[in-house]
């Protein structure tokens, strides 16, 4: 049976316009998702849209429209950048979809029917803008008298009002056993380290339901009640699979392979989550992963300074592949980072440009014009071709550990070290000199570098399907373009179309002209 392999983005809140930091989170799935393809596993990629909640009924009042008019718009728009980013979903999830309500309505019935849900009051500091409730502790007071909650600095205010209560507190045991277990639960390590020390701490029962709002999924038997926008939100992972109907076409996906998650929101996907689970005799996910958080030229993004970056706009002015490639290579996964124009143009004039769009155009552009156009005879391969081609055939499996370690960084500096070994090889080798003196030995050093190419670019395709697929073209590679292909050699005489510049160098002086 072709194993599967379940990969989810978070959904996301729709009282804002997509930004740059929702692509990135949707990027890196992709590239996870589409790797798995090229596995030959059976992928099932998630995104969607968080639509309930006090900020979304807040956001669409001040818009004037009605909750639903303005979510259908706002998820409308990630759609969107789903589409421009080249992200390979398949399907898209949105939590006022029919489909979900009934799937978090099974699940607090789950809930209640297993002795996990109960009727209390619930007293706090809230802040509206997160969704959530803070200790007095993780707050502060500000000179103005108003309170604020100082990881996020926003307002928050005590709330009374009744709710019913999950009790999270009966599974402090168990959720560290299970991070005992599978120390792969929780990535990074650092953010493992995080988690479990607050699961030791002490956990606390969860308010799970809202009197003071309606713009939410009702509550079964008792409609005063919306739930909680995180309870409604993480099952929107099962509502995909068509919970609570498992035995249908997408059953086979659950538990989820990778949630993959933004550092702030990991206590929810790594703690809560699972407890639901498991008060819901579910099985668990795999593995829930966190990355960092981007600035923009050295600042926080933020409405009120104005740096929210829409990425489409970066894409339409830099090229898609280009932006996918910068935000996987340019910082470690797991790790905060900076965007700048000025790092992402030195990304692509240094890496792209001059590094794989030079490798390729020298190589094909020279076989289109002194080599017939085709995939050149191998000849009697050297000592140096050997060489050239073990790295070839080493590098699906080095780029396939660092994948498995979410390590998309570590993959791309794999690739990279066998593009400049490439380089060092095609100005040793020198093809233009060999084409007076030794056209067997010219074909022989074209062909090795066409099947340096054809490695590359096949393991590649996840990170930039859009460039490296017309590059994976213009080595003639059929529709197969699996990793499987690789076992067999490249076959010669393959029929050659010319061509064109993959990365164009971006001209500084031009772009801040432009400006
Ligand atoms: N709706 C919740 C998730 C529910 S999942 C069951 C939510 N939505 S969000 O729209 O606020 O954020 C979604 C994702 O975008 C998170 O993974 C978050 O980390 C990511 N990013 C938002 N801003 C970001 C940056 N500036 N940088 C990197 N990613 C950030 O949370």
């Amino acid at each position: 049976m072709t194993k599967t392999f379940y990969i989810t983005t978070p959904i996301y809140y729709v009282n804002g316009a997509p930004h740059l930091g929702h692509a990135y989170t949707s990027v890196a799935a992709d590239v996870l998702a589409r790797w798995h393809r090229l596995e030959g596993h059976d992928v099932f990629f998630l995104t969607g849209t968080d639509e309930h909640g006090q900020k979304v009924e807040a956001a669409a009042k001040l818009a004037g429209i009605p909750p639903q008019e303005f979510t259908d718009r706002v998820s409308d728009d990630f759609k969107d950048m789903a589409r421009v980013m080249n992200i390979s979903n398949d399907d898209f999830i949105r939590t006022t979809e029919p489909r979900h309500k009934a799937a978090a309505a099974d699940i607090w019935l789950k809930l209640q029917e297993n002795g996990f849900i109960y009727l209390g009051a619930y007293e706090g500091w809230y802040a509206v803008r997160d969704e959530a409730f803070y200790d007095e502790d993780e707050t502060e007071k500000k000179p103005d008298g108003t309170r604020i909650a100082t990881s996020s600095g926003a307002t928050v205010e005590w709330v009374v009002e009744p709710s019913y209560f999950f009790k999270l507190s009966a599974f402090q045991d168990k959720l560290l056993e299970l991070y005992e277990a599978n120390p792969g639960f929780i990535g990074p390590q650092a953010k493992r380290n995080e988690i479990t020390s607050f699961v030791k701490s002490g956990l606390r029962d969860l308010s799970i339901s809202r009197t003071s709002f309606s713009w939410g999924i009702p509550v079964p038997g008792d409609e005063k009640h919306v739930m909680y926008v995180w309870l409604d939100a993480l099952v929107n992972y099962l509502s995909a699979c068509g919970y609570p109907d498992l035995s249908g076409p997408r059953g086979k996906y659950w538990p989820a392979n990778v949630h993959l998650v933004g550092k702030e929101i990991i206590r929810f996907h790594a703690v809560i989550w699972p407890a639901i689970l498991m008060a819901a005799n579910l099985p668990l996910p795999a593995r829930v992963f966190s990355h960092g958080w981007w600035t923009v030229e050295g600042e926080k993004m933020s409405k009120s300074v104005g740096n929210v970056t829409d990425v489409r706009e970066l894409v339409a002015e830099f090229g898609l592949d280009q932006v996918r490639y910068f935000l996987l290579r340019e910082v470690p996964f797991g790790n905060d980072g900076d965007f700048s124009r000025r790092a992402l143009i030195g990304r692509i004039n240094s890496d792209l440009a001059n590094g794989l769009g030079n490798l390729a155009q020298r190589t094909l552009s020279f076989i289109n014009k002194n080599a017939g156009a085709v995939v050149p005879p191998k000849g009697r391969l050297q000592e140096a071709d050997l060489v050239l081609l073990e790295q070839c055939s080493q590098l699906p499996e080095k780029v396939r550990g660092a994948i498995g370690r979410l390590a998309f960084h570590e993959a791309l500096d794999e690739i990279w070290r066998l593009i400049r070994a490439a380089d060092g090889y095609i100005d040793r080798e020198a093809p233009w000199s060999l084409r007076k003196t030794d056209t067997a030995r010219m074909n022989s050093v074209l062909y090795v570098l066409c099947a340096t190419l054809r490695s590359i670019g096949v393991v590649l395709q996840p990170f930039m399907p859009e460039q490296v697929g017309r590059l994976l073209d213009y080595l003639g590679v059929g529709d197969d373009r699996s990793l499987t292909i690789l076992d067999s050699a490249l076959a010669e005489g393959i029929l050659l179309p010319a061509p064109a510049g993959l990365f164009p160098r971006i001209v500084e002086e031009q772009k801040n002209a432009d400006r």
